[in-house]
């Protein structure tokens, strides 16, 4: 198992081919998906084919999604982190896209903000991004909340495919400047 960081609650590691049945499990509920433009899985199978791929992301730009697991007892409660968007989204292209996705009995707890607080801190510090993109859908007042929290800002919104989606930004100089007040 590899750690990339830990914060006061979580574990933040590498996503690993035993983890297919923890994505089946996040994935399989339709309050978690409610406002993502995805399939629910059909198999942990399907899952765990498509695992190698996601993980080779690690060594070939060094980052993609991290599995959440509480210090407490080392349960998996979702993803965090950074994917390399290479396909070209509300004008952009290449860049690194925060997210994050818990079950939701860990939903409300403080957890997506404390770790997608750490991922941005790591993805600046140690990722070395000069700004960070997010975006959600505009009914999703959850992620808008967690992402303001975390001091991105929005940047307007956009259509895609007929759904209307926010889109957020934070430069590494401006994350830099609220660290210093
Ligand atoms: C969105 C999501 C990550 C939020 O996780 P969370 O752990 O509940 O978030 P936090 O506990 O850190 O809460 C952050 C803030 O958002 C608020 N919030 C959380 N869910 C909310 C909701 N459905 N409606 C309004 N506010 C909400 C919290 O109250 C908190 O605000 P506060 O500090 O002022 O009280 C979680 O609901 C989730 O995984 N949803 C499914 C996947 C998803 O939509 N991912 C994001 C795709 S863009």
């Amino acid at each position: 198992m590899k750690i990339i960081f830990k914060t006061e609650r979580l574990i933040i590691r590498e996503l690993n081919l035993n983890d297919a049945e923890n994505l089946f499990r996040l994935d399989s509920d339709p309050e978690v998906l409610k406002y993502i433009d995805e399939e629910p899985p059909k198999s942990v199978e399907g899952i765990r084919e498509g695992l190698p791929f996601a993980i080779r992301q690690y060594e070939e730009h060094g980052y993609n999604r991290w599995a959440i697991e509480l210090i407490e007892d080392s349960s998996f409660i979702g993803w965090t982190g950074f994917r390399l968007i290479t396909k070209e989204r509300n004008g952009y292209i290449n860049f690194p896209d925060l997210g994050y996705r818990l079950m939701k009995p860990y939903w409300g707890k403080g957890y997506a903000t404390e770790s997608a607080l750490a991922s941005i801190r790591y993805g600046f510090e140690v990722l070395d991004f000069e700004t960070i993109y997010a975006e959600a859908d505009i009914n999703n007042l959850g992620s808008h909340k967690v992402l303001l929290k975390c001091g991105m800002q929005l940047d307007g919104s956009f259509d895609d495919e007929g759904y209307k989606v926010n889109w957020y930004s934070l430069k590494k100089a401006v994350w830099l400047g609220a660290q210093d007040s």
